[in-house]
């Protein structure tokens, strides 16, 4: 019996035990990290149709919502042949588009890709993207927009006799304004080289095809909106040689002819063109709105109107143009702006796609997932606006006097 418990049987038993407790944590580990997450509560619909046809037959914006009121602020669901998680809270939001933003990869169709343009930064990750980031960034910045303060005011005075006393068709004139500014930021203000008209003409068949039926066959549409991208292409690298030979640089064109690392021919056109889209109708659309809301609000137009001639007498006074100064004492004009990129959420939502399996608030986001932040429902959810369904500029200063 002694023998049996001599130091080095315990030896061996204590070894034996320790060779038992690896191999027991070693199993039980790989275990513990594949714990079952649950996917996130939904409907995935009818094989392979999911709930497409669900979405395409009654309002987009009623269907998110009874979504949402069903399970809440991440939901399943499959759409257009993709398995998708829908989030609509500020910090999931956060979270794909921002904090872990590497686990997410932009997704588009290679239609659309296609017609953009490969190198523009909105198909791109990782060190590429942030290094066009900061140069687009750089050149939208209130120091850059500065300077053109006073082309700007010079495009809108060239437009207002073509507007006095006729019905005109607000959003196309606001894209006829909103393109004029665009070129000017995105070349400079010297635009002797730019072959405006049919930089516009080019532009806007590209954009009749953008959303059309992607068959690149003579007689549709997309193909028209591909030949003229091909055309415009062409335009932007004689723009692009002549500049690159004068070292002249105003606008993003210089900022992106400048860097350091230099950017090849397609990867400067096809970022020129991919901010011209990204610009160009976003701005007209919440021109629009604008002007919709206030023909829709007399009080409020009278009190903008009133700001604005308050401002004009000034420049009257001081014989001058408007600067970017006089734009810093627009408040209330700055709250009808705020108010309206709110209500009208014209973006309302953007896609992302899991590039491995993402853990999220307890919730698996499977690889190859597509994750759509819903902007919209945040812009309209009552838990963050009070009647987030009426308009109300106000609600902007009450957020400025809370953060002071
Ligand atoms: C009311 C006007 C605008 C709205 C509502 C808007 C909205 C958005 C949204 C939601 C995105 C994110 C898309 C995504 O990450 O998936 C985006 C991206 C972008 N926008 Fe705008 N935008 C507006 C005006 C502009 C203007 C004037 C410019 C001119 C520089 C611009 C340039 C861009 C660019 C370059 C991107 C891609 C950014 C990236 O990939 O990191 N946008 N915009």
């Amino acid at each position: 019996m002694n023998s049996l418990f001599s130091a080095d049987h315990q030896m061996v038993v204590v070894m034996v035990v320790l060779v038992l407790l690896v191999g027991y944590y070693r199993w039980s580990e790989p275990n513990k990290k594949q714990k079952k997450l649950l996917l996130p509560p939904g409907s995935m619909g009818w094989p392979y149709i999911g709930e497409t046809l669900k979405l395409y037959t009654q309002n987009p914006r009623s269907f998110y919502s009874k979504k949402l009121e069903r399970y809440g602020d991440i939901f399943k669901t499959h759409l257009l042949g993709c398995p998708c998680v829908m989030v609509s809270s500020p910090e999931a939001v956060k979270f794909v588009l921002v904090t872990r933003a590497n686990l997410f990869k932009p997704t588009y169709p290679p239609s659309k890709e296609c017609m953009i343009g490969p190198w523009a930064l909105n198909f791109h990750q990782g060190i590429y993207h942030s290094r066009l980031k900061k140069l687009i960034q750089a050149t939208f910045l209130p120091s850059s927009i500065q300077a053109i303060v006073s082309v700007i005011e010079r495009i809108i005075l060239g437009l207002l006799p073509d507007w006095e006393n006729k019905i005109i068709n607000a959003h196309s004139e606001m894209k006829r304004f909103s393109f004029d500014v665009a070129m000017v930021a995105i070349f400079g203000s010297e635009l002797k080289d730019i072959d405006m008209e049919k930089m516009r003409d080019f532009y806007y068949r590209i954009h009749e095809g953008y959303n059309s039926m992607p068959i690149n066959l003579l007689g549709f549409r997309f193909h028209r909106a591909m030949k003229a991208r091909q055309s415009l292409d062409e335009l932007l690298k004689k723009i692009v040689t002549k500049r690159r030979e004068n070292k002249d640089g105003g606008g993003l064109v210089g900022a992106l002819l400048r860097s350091i690392d230099q950017l090849t021919d397609s990867q400067v056109t096809d970022n020129l063109f991919g901010v011209i889209f990204a610009a160009q109708d976003t701005t007209a659309s919440i021109l629009t709105w604008i002007l919709k809301h206030l023909s829709d609000n007399g009080a409020l137009l009278d009190l903008v109107m009133k700001e604005q001639e308050g401002i004009k007498r000034e420049l009257i006074k001081e014989k001058r143009g408007l600067t970017w100064n006089d734009t810093r004492k627009m408040s209330l004009t700055t709250r009808v702006i705020q108010e309206t990129l709110r209500a009208a959420s014209i973006v309302s939502f953007t896609y992302r796609e899991a590039v491995e399996d993402v853990e999220f608030q307890g919730y698996l986001i499977p690889r190859g997932w597509k994750v759509l932040p819903l902007f919209r429902s945040i812009h309209h959810s009552s838990d963050f606006f009070i009647n987030p369904e009426k308009f109300d500029p106000s609600r902007f200063q009450l957020l400025k006097v809370l953060e002071s």
